[in-house]
């Protein structure tokens, strides 16, 4: 089996929506956004609980939402309301399924269980939040779990403000002490073969300091990033696209590999730069990115 949990689907864009926001979610057709998340944990109150489930069920009821990805989040299983969301998402089958406050695998193969004793395809996989302290420190054990199908686990999402809130990191607009454990969850992201998305950008109506924490994200290696309001979507789909040049360049690479004359070899060079078979395989993943990224 292929120990790679990463869809070939475009995660560039991942747009939050409060369950409890009616409005927002008869929406969701006309963005272009790559995947929703309809949110029952942060975003709702304690006392609004119940009312999103209810919307929630009521938005499945109905689909429209056409190609995009449609995820869950759920609120953690070590709160009243974990149990009950958990088993809801359970029968409205999302494409996937996140879990906020993640400390542990064990916290992905409980879920995992529960998902498989309710008879839920494969097709609804397991997002993580990365987002305490524990998670940090687990990253390398947790994304292991993605080099094993059965376990669902296909993509890291961090949480930047729980993060922050439970560390005491502070939080400034470079990002200058959180890039440390940023750049540890591509890290393990990439160990376990699966997709991870940065963290939201809470002063939504800065749309050029967003476009700049977006370049950073894509220059990190993220395969995308999370949204709170529909006016981030399109910076998002932009820097997390790959640039024309950037496919230019990797097709090249490939049509050189491809040619009888490089048949068989380590290495080459193509106008003056030395390329080997590592690069090739760097293109080809830029060019399958490509391919997937509608514009
Ligand atoms: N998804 C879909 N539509 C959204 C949206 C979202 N996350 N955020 C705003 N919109 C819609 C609004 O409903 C509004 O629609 P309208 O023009 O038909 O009235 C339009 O976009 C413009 O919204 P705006 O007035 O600029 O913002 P707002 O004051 O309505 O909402 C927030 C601001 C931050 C409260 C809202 O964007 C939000 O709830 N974001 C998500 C928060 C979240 O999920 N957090 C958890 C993860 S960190
Ligand atoms: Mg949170």
């Amino acid at each position: 089996m292929k120990p790679d949990q990463s869809t070939r689907r475009a995660r560039r864009s991942a747009l939050y929506v409060p369950a409890t926001n009616e409005k927002a979610l008869a929406k969701l057709g006309s963005l272009a956004c790559d995947v929703v998340i309809i949110d029952l944990e942060d975003a709702v109150g304690p006392d609004e609980k119940q009312t999103a489930r209810d919307n929630l069920k009521r938005f499945f009821a109905a689909p429209s939402w056409g190609e995009r990805e449609m995820v869950i989040r759920v609120n953690a299983m070590t709160s009243e309301w974990g149990a009950d969301d958990l088993a809801l998402a359970a029968t409205l089958q999302p494409d996937a399924i996140l879990l906020p406050k993640v400390d542990t695998p064990r916290d992905i193969l409980e879920a995992n269980d529960r998902l498989d004793g309710a008879d839920v395809p494969a097709a609804t996989t397991l997002w993580a939040m990365i987002e305490t302290p524990r998670a940090i420190l687990n990253l390398g054990s947790i994304a292991e779990l993605g080099r094993d199908r059965s376990s669902r686990l296909s993509c890291f999402v961090a949480g930047t403000n729980d993060l922050v809130k439970e560390t005491g990191i502070s939080d400034v607009p470079d990002r200058r002490y959180l890039v440390p454990f940023l750049l540890q969850m591509v890290m393990a992201a990439r160990a376990g073969g699966i997709d991870v998305v940065d963290g939201v950008f809470n002063d939504f109506r800065n749309l050029d300091g967003f476009a700049r924490q977006c370049e950073e994200a894509a220059a990190m290696g993220f395969d995308g990033k999370t949204l709170i309001h529909p006016g981030q979507i399109e910076a998002a789909n932009s820097a997390f696209s790959p640039a024309p040049e950037a496919v230019a360049e990797a097709r090249a690479i490939v049509a050189a590999f491809a040619s009888p004359e490089n048949a068989g070899k380590g290495v080459i060079q193509i106008s003056g730069r030395m390329v080997e078979r590592l690069h090739l395989a760097q293109a080809e993943r830029l060019l399958s990115k490509a391919a997937v990224a509608p514009s």
